[in-house]
C-alpha cells in the first residue's frame, strides 16, 4: 500500500490529498458523537463475535478485536483517549486506535459492515437508553406526585377554567391529573421503544452484504428483539429519534404546564404553595426575594426540545434513500433534547417532593369566587325538581345578590335566598360548603377524596 499520509487512513485509497481544513471542520462529528463510544464498542464486540462464529474471521482475530476494544473503552473512560478530528467520527477513532493496539486483525472488524449501519445502530442503542432513562425519570416524578396526592387527598383548592375560579377540587385530584399526563408520556415511550428495537447491523452500506452474517445473533447480543427487515430503510431510518423527540416534546409540554402552575401558585398573590429553599434562588438586590427559578427553567426547556424535534424533522424531509450525510445532524439535537428532558424531569421530581401546599390559603381560595354556585344549581334540580336551566338562572340571581352585598354565597340568609325562590330550605347550606362540594363529586374520574384515594392505590399498584 502506498503511503499517503495526508489522506484519510480509513478511506483515503482513491484520494491524492487530504481534506481542506474547512472540509474537515464541517465533516467531523467526533466532537459530539464521542458520546456514543460505549454503544459503538459494545456493538463492534458483538459484530466481531458473530463474524468468528460464522467463520468469517478467525476466533483468535475476534478475541484480539474484542479484547482490544475493551482497552479502547478503558482509555475513553479514563480520559486518556486522544480523539482526532482527522478521523471524523467515533467509529473511525475507535477503529484506528484498535489498529494501533492490536495491529492487523483490527482491519477485519469492518467486514460485512459500513459506517452507515454502524452509526444507525449505535444511535439506536443510545436513544434506547434515553427512553429507559426518561421512563425511570417519570416513575420518580410519579412517586413524588402520589406522595403529594396522598397527603392532600381531601385538601380543597379552587379548580379553574380560563384561570377563573370554577369549582372546588381536591389537591390530590390536581396532583393526579399530572400523574395521568406523565404516565401517558411514559406509555408513548414504551411503545416507541418497542417499535424501534430492531438491530440495524448487517444492513451494511445500504444493500446488505454477501458475507454469511448471523443477524439474529448480533441482534440478540445487543438486546434487540430482531434484525431489521430492509437494509435500505434500516440505514436511513431516523424515526426512532423522531419518536423520542416527539414523546419528549409532549412530556416537556406537560412539565412546562405544571411549572407554570407552580410559578403562579408560589406568588404572594396566590400563596398556594411554598417551594423549598433547595429549589429556589434569591435576588442579588432584593433581599426578600425567593424566586421559582427551577420551575421557570423547566417551563422554558420545552422550547429547545420542540426545536430539536422540528430540526430533525426538517433534516429528514426530502432525503432520498438511503444514507445521506445530512443525517449526521441528527445527534446534537437529540443529545440536547435528552439532556434537557432528564434534567427537567429530575428538577420537577425534586421540587414536587419538597413543596408544601398551604392548606389554610387553599381552603380560603377554594371558597371564594362563588365556587359552589354549581352545587347550588344542582341542589335546586335535585331537591326542588327544577329544570337545570331555571336552576342556573335562579343561582345566577343569587350570585349577583351576594356580589352586590359583598358576601359569599353561604353568607346569604335563607330569607334572601327565598326572595328569589320561595321553595328553598335550610338544607341548601349543606351543599354550599367546599368540603361537601368536593365530597359529592363521586362520578368516576371526579374530584371526591374517596376517588382520589382509589386512584392513588391504582397507581401504586401499577408502579409497584
Ligand atoms: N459520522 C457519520 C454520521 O454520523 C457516520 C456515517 C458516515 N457514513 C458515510 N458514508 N460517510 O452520520
Amino acid at each position: 500500500m502506498s503511503d499517503k499520509s495526508s489522506s484519510n487512513a480509513m478511506w483515503g485509497g482513491r484520494f491524492a490529498s487530504g481534506p481542506d481544513a474547512i472540509m474537515e471542520a464541517i465533516n467531523a462529528s467526533i466532537d459530539f458523537d464521542k458520546r456514543m463510544a460505549g454503544q459503538d464498542i459494545e456493538a463492534s464486540r458483538a459484530h466481531a463475535a458473530m463474524l468468528a462464529k460464522q467463520g468469517i474471521i478467525t476466533n483468535s482475530d475476534a478475541e484480539a478485536i474484542r479484547e482490544g476494544l475493551l482497552t479502547v473503552l478503558s482509555e475513553i473512560e479514563s480520559g486518556t483517549f486522544k480523539y482526532s478530528r482527522a478521523l471524523e467520527d467515533i467509529h473511525m477513532n475507535v477503529e484506528s486506535r484498535l489498529k494501533e493496539i492490536i495491529g492487523e486483525p483490527a482491519g477485519r472488524l469492518h467486514t460485512g459492515r459500513s459506517r452507515n449501519d454502524q452509526v444507525a445502530n449505535d444511535f439506536k442503542m443510545w436513544v434506547r437508553d434515553q427512553f429507559d432513562a426518561a421512563i425511570s425519570g417519570i416513575d420518580v416524578l410519579t412517586a413524588a406526585l402520589l406522595g403529594q396526592a396522598e397527603a392532600g387527598a381531601d385538601m380543597v383548592m379552587p379548580g379553574f377554567t380560563h384561570l377563573q375560579v370554577a369549582q372546588p377540587v381536591t389537591w390530590g385530584h390536581h396532583m393526579l391529573a399530572y400523574v395521568e399526563m406523565f404516565n401517558r408520556d411514559k406509555s408513548r415511550m414504551i411503545d416507541a421503544r418497542k417499535r424501534m428495537n430492531e438491530c440495524v447491523l448487517g444492513a451494511a452500506a445500504l444493500a446488505g452484504t454477501s458475507f454469511p452474517l448471523d443477524r439474529d445473533m448480533t441482534a440478540q447480543a445487543l438486546g434487540f428483539d430482531r434484525p431489521s427487515a430492509n437494509s435500505l430503510d434500516s440505514v436511513s431510518d431516523r424515526d426512532f429519534a423522531l419518536d423520542f423527540l416527539s414523546a419528549a416534546s409532549i412530556c416537556a409540554t406537560h412539565l412546562s404546564r405544571f411549572a407554570e402552575e407552580l410559578v403562579i401558585w408560589s406568588t404572594v398573590q396566590f400563596k398556594f404553595v411554598t417551594l423549598s429553599d433547595r429549589f429556589s434562588t434569591g435576588s442579588s438586590i432584593m433581599p426578600q426575594k425567593k424566586n421559582p427559578d427551577a420551575a421557570e427553567l423547566i417551563r422554558a426547556k420545552v422550547a429547545r426540545i420542540n426545536g430539536s424535534l422540528v430540526g430533525l424533522l426538517t433534516v429528514m424531509k426530502g432525503l432520498p434513500l438511503a444514507y445521506s450525510k445530512d443525517m449526521q445532524e441528527d445527534k446534537e439535537q437529540v443529545f440536547d433534547a435528552a439532556d434537557s428532558l432528564m434534567l427537567a424531569l429530575a428538577a420537577m421530581a425534586g421540587m414536587v417532593a419538597d413543596m408544601t401546599p398551604n392548606k389554610p390559603e387553599l381552603e380560603i381560595a377554594a371558597a371564594t369566587g362563588f365556587s359552589t354556585a354549581t352545587d347550588l344549581a344542582d341542589w335546586l334540580v335535585r331537591a326542588l325538581n327544577m329544570p337545570f336551566r331555571d336552576a342556573h338562572h335562579v343561582t345566577g340571581a343569587l350570585v349577583k345578590m351576594a356580589e352586590d352585598g359583598g358576601v359569599d354565597l353561604p353568607e346569604l340568609t335563607l330569607e334572601q335566598m327565598q326572595s328569589e325562590c320561595a321553595e328553598i330550605t335550610d338544607a341548601v347550606f349543606e351543599v354550599l360548603g367546599v368540603h361537601n362540594s368536593v365530597a359529592s363529586r363521586v362520578s368516576y374520574g371526579g374530584t371526591a377524596p374517596e376517588n382520589v384515594r382509589k386512584q392513588i392505590a391504582r397507581w401504586r399498584g401499577e408502579i409497584g
